[in-house]
């Protein structure tokens, strides 16, 4: 484990691919992308310049977790997060690679974000007072926001290059990815999220919300991709203070949200930093959501 932190990753040898509000990845070879979770942090969809230590740490080692957990129910690109079993030239940077680096099967990724819904919130919860509807779903009247659902939805998303991915109904999807494949992605996506939700509440943490992202490996077959079921793909809220009707604290970003609501900061960046006990107070709670969910101590 390292203990500094790290904002931005370089590699002279290695091809940038893109470059996330959190992640950073590369092009290991024709086969493999190396996927480096780094300790940037973005609120009110602004990075700071603030890292949050052990952050890109914590969201690796989720990933890798739920990538075990779930592996029955689909297959997925990880390989090893083990930097003794990359390339010499990941190796070369192990100091700051160590524990936040995913290689990963290079898929074809689907332009289509599988998001799943068990409560009412975000942009789920706008679309319904609008309508009464989330991506096609007719809910029944009368719910709050933060209201756990009848039954989980699948609300697929656009992936926008840019700015905010755009809600979209199953048929849409379908016209995008054909009938096969999008019951595919939703049976699967729906499977993965009853699965993680159940498994988190027992153990205080309300999965109100996920993506997923599925892309096609090098023999066409369906993979899960990306990150999953962490903090910063999901909506995490600790489970003892639940209380619809309002919206909900997230787990992980509140102490964050709340310091900059007290600013009088427009949320255009550049975002301004965040004094050290509030960074500190967030790794807490990182480090808390890992030991909540897995047991152990990162
Ligand atoms: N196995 C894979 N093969 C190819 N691409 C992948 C694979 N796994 C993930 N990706 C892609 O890697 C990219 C990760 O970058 P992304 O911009 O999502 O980073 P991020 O840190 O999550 O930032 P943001 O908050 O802006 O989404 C995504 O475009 C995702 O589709
Ligand atoms: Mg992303």
């Amino acid at each position: 484990m390292s203990t500094a932190t790290l904002l931005q990753t370089s590699f002279p040898d290695l091809q940038l691919v893109r470059r996330g509000k959190v992640r950073d990845v590369y092009a290991v070879d024709n086969d493999h992308f190396l996927i480096v979770a780094t300790d940037r942090i973005s609120a009110f969809d602004c990075v700071l310049p603030t890292p949050i230590r052990r952050k890109g740490e914590v969201l690796t080692a989720l990933s890798q977790f739920w990538f075990d957990k779930l592996s029955d129910v689909v297959p997925n690109h990880m390989v090893t997060t083990d930097l003794q079993e990359m390339t010499s030239i990941v190796q070369r940077q192990s100091d700051e690679l160590n524990g936040r680096s995913m290689m990963v099967k290079r898929a074809d990724v689907f332009p289509v974000e599988c998001v799943v819904r068990g409560y009412l919130s975000g942009s789920g919860w706008k679309d319904y007072l609008r309508t009464g509807e989330v991506c096609g779903h007719k809910l029944p009247a009368g719910l709050q926001e933060s209201a756990e659902l009848p039954e989980p939805v699948f609300t697929p998303a656009t992936k926008a290059e840019e700015g905010h991915d755009e809600n979209i109904t199953e048929e849409q999807v379908r016209e995008i990815l054909g009938d096969e494949t999008t019951r595919f992605l939703r049976d699967t996506s729906l499977r993965l999220y009853r699965e993680a939700k159940d498994y988190a509440l027992g153990r205080g943490i309300i999965i109100a919300d996920t993506k997923f992202e599925f892309g096609r490996d090098q023999d066409g077959k369906i993979i899960l991709v990306d990150e999953v079921l962490t903090p910063d793909s999901s909506r995490f809220w600790p489970q003892d203070s639940y209380s619809p009707g309002k919206s909900q604290p997230s787990f992980d970003k509140q102490f964050v949200r709340d310091y900059l609501e007290t600013l009088d900061w427009d949320k255009q960046p550049p975002a301004p930093a965040i004094p050290p006990e509030i960074a500190e107070a967030t790794t807490a709670r990182y480090l808390e959501a890992y030991k909540l969910i897995t047991g152990r101590d990162l």
